[in-house]
């Protein structure tokens, strides 16, 4: 009998096809995720379920699918919205996708010093709403980037690729956080490992690249934030909850930091009503990370390898262990 996938949304169609030729495939078809009733529903049955960040994966879903449940192959190398403790303990396996979206992500973050820094998102309104008068010698003066420090919380792939493009292409001085010494940073860009406290006293730039989980939370606080520089700006390309978005509001809306850039945010979307939306310095994307065409197929080729790979017993090729 053909292994049942549930597949949360529609991921490139080359992928899909892959397993279609090998597996019975029920594919969420809509734009926004299945509700929670519906991916319970279709959960049911299942041997393997490749999952989106948006879709969060534990004991009720693992119950629901049934004990012949074997895999959870992630569409992205966060892996916040599974409960993987739970899943060890049922004997599923967990995979993700790193290494292939650095570079895009790490773009993105580039993207976003730049666009913070030279105030992008207010110039691009000022063209749209015709507010364009004239060469203006005092307006939206941003700040310049050559030479300033760059402090990357969590030095991990996505960091050091960051960490390459403003050290080589800005002459930035890099000094990180992480759990251990990285020699490749240190001989490449003579960046220096600090603690999270004299990272954020002395960094121009601090761009978030830690992984979220319990003791990441909020990592980014009123507290934490009262250290950063008052000319500093905050770069999160990594996920929304490491940072209180409500701390954050109040620092930027009172001058404590110069602005902010964020690729993701907690809820997402961002909600109607928050007030970060107000702020002219805080520049928000939708979450578009690693949403480049080569990325995204290659992201669908290794969950689909991962996918597989746990439906025959085999281990994953980039498997989540804790
Ligand atoms: C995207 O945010 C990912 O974790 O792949
Ligand atoms: C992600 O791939 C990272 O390790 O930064």
């Amino acid at each position: 009998m053909k292994k049942k996938i549930f597949v949360c949304r529609r991921i490139p169609e080359l992928a899909l096809k892959r397993l279609a030729a090998e597996v019975e495939l029920d594919v969420w078809p809509d734009e926004l995720p299945p509700s929670r009733s519906e991916l319970l529903k279709h959960v049911k049955g299942c041997d393997g379920i490749l999952s989106l960040l948006s879709d969060r994966m534990d004991a009720e879903v693992f119950e629901q699918a049934g004990s012949q449940l074997r895999v959870v192959s992630n569409y992205a190398v966060g892996f916040n919205n599974i409960d993987v403790r739970e899943a060890h303990q049922r004997g599923i396996k967990v995979g993700n996708t790193p290494g292939v979206l650095t570079e895009a992500t790490a773009d993105i973050a580039a993207g976003l010093i730049l666009a913070t820094a030279r105030r992008f998102s207010e110039s691009l309104e000022q063209v749209k709403r015709l507010e364009w008068k004239t060469w203006d010698p005092l307006g939206l003066l941003g700040l310049e980037l050559r030479g300033a420090t760059l402090g990357i919380v969590g030095m991990g792939r996505i960091g050091m690729a960051l960490a390459k493009r403003m050290h080589y292409g800005w002459d930035m001085n890099v000094i990180y956080t992480a759990r251990s010494d990285k020699p490749d940073a240190e001989t490449l860009l003579s960046a220096k490992r600090v603690n999270l406290e004299t990272l954020l006293r002395r960094a121009d730039i601090v761009s978030l690249h830690a992984d979220y989980n319990p003791s990441t939370h909020h990592l980014i606080n009123s507290t934490t934030l009262g250290l950063m520089k008052s000319s500093a700006i905050l770069i999160n390309t990594a996920r929304g909850g490491l940072i209180d978005q409500s701390a954050l509001y109040h620092a930027l809306k009172h001058g404590k930091i110069w602005g902010a850039g964020l690729d993701v945010t907690d809820p997402e979307p961002l909600p109607s009503d928050s007030p970060l939306r107000e702020i002219a310095r805080c520049v928000i994307l939708p979450h578009i990370g690693s949403a480049t065409v080569e990325t995204r197929q290659a992201m669908a080729d290794i969950a689909v390898n991962n996918l597989l790979a746990g439906l025959h017993g085999r281990p994953l090729p980039h498997e989540v262990r804790l």
